[in-house]
């Protein structure tokens, strides 16, 4: 095992009925890297994100976080680790608020300190004003604070990614995983984004694994790259050696649906 490995991702599979949308993909995230996974329409990447964050359970190889096996536990317990992820729709709860919507990504924080007397597993419990108190770092740090109060559902659609990401810091997590938050989003949305992603990584000690079709965004944050298509890892590298690698070109030349990227 790499010391410094945060994630490490072994030989995972993954099959519905005939197709296998992954096939012994491996690859490992250092602590305190911006690692890109990108791939074709279908090439498995939120698939391998529900099996990391251990929605769906692999059908062979197995993930560690920090160290441990995680892959057979729920996604509560998941998330507890300290591994969360953002979706690749919004799903923020449309009738609340910014502010309840993050709180919301606080319960499983706050329901573990309930039952730790129980299972032995504590976390610190934590008070209303401390609660208040996360809601307004959290809102400082996505600059969403003057949406505190507005119920999510009318927020613009780049406010409401943001908010995504929000929820999920929320958790208080060591590494995030990010479904393609820059999808929808406006040229200047986007370059918010980039900023508030460098943030987390240099200011907050986040691990980020960020799978996107933006490819400019991808060069410009990820310092390695790993590239899946029809479920297979074809390359892996810095962004420039996936530039320039063929195999990597053959494939988006495929997709023609790609012209976005
Ligand atoms: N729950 C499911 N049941 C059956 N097939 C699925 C399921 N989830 C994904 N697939 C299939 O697995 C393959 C990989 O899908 P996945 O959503 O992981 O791709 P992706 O790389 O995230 O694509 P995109 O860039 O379009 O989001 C696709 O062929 C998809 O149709
Ligand atoms: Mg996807």
């Amino acid at each position: 095992m790499n010391t410094s490995s945060i994630l490490e991702v072994a030989n995972i599979s993954r099959r519905f009925g005939g197709l296998m949308a992954l096939r012994n993909v491996s690859f490992q995230v250092s602590r305190g890297e911006i690692v890109g996974l990108i791939g074709p329409n279908g090439a498995g990447k939120t698939t391998a994100f529900n099996v990391i964050t251990g929605t769906l359970p692999p059908t062979g190889g197995e993930v560690r976080y920090e160290g441990r096996r995680i892959s057979g536990l729920p996604p509560s317990r998941v998330v507890v680790a300290g591994l969360a992820r953002t979706f690749q729709a919004t799903s923020t709860y449309p009738k609340e608020t910014t502010a309840e919507n993050i709180y919301r990504g606080m319960l499983p924080r706050i329901r573990e300190s309930l039952v730790g007397p129980i299972t032995g597993r504590y976390h610190r419990d934590l008070s209303a004003s401390e609660v208040d108190g996360e809601i307004d770092r959290i809102l400082q740090i996505t600059d969403l604070q003057r949406w505190a109060n507005v119920e999510a559902g009318s927020l613009p659609y780049g406010l409401q990614k943001k908010l995504g990401i929000a929820v999920a810091l929320a958790t208080k997590p060591s590494m995030l995983l990010l479904d393609e938050p820059a999808a929808g989003l406006n040229h200047e949305e986007c370059n918010e984004l980039a900023r508030l992603l460098r943030h987390l990584r240099d200011e907050h000690e986040l691990t980020l694994l960020l799978v996107e079709h933006h490819m400019a965004l991808v060069m410009e944050l990820c310092q390695r790259i790993v590239v899946l298509v029809q479920g297979e890892k074809i390359a892996e590298g810095t962004p420039g050696e996936i530039r320039g690698n063929p195999a990597v070109i053959e494939a988006y030349l495929g997709a023609p649906d790609y012209a976005h990227a």
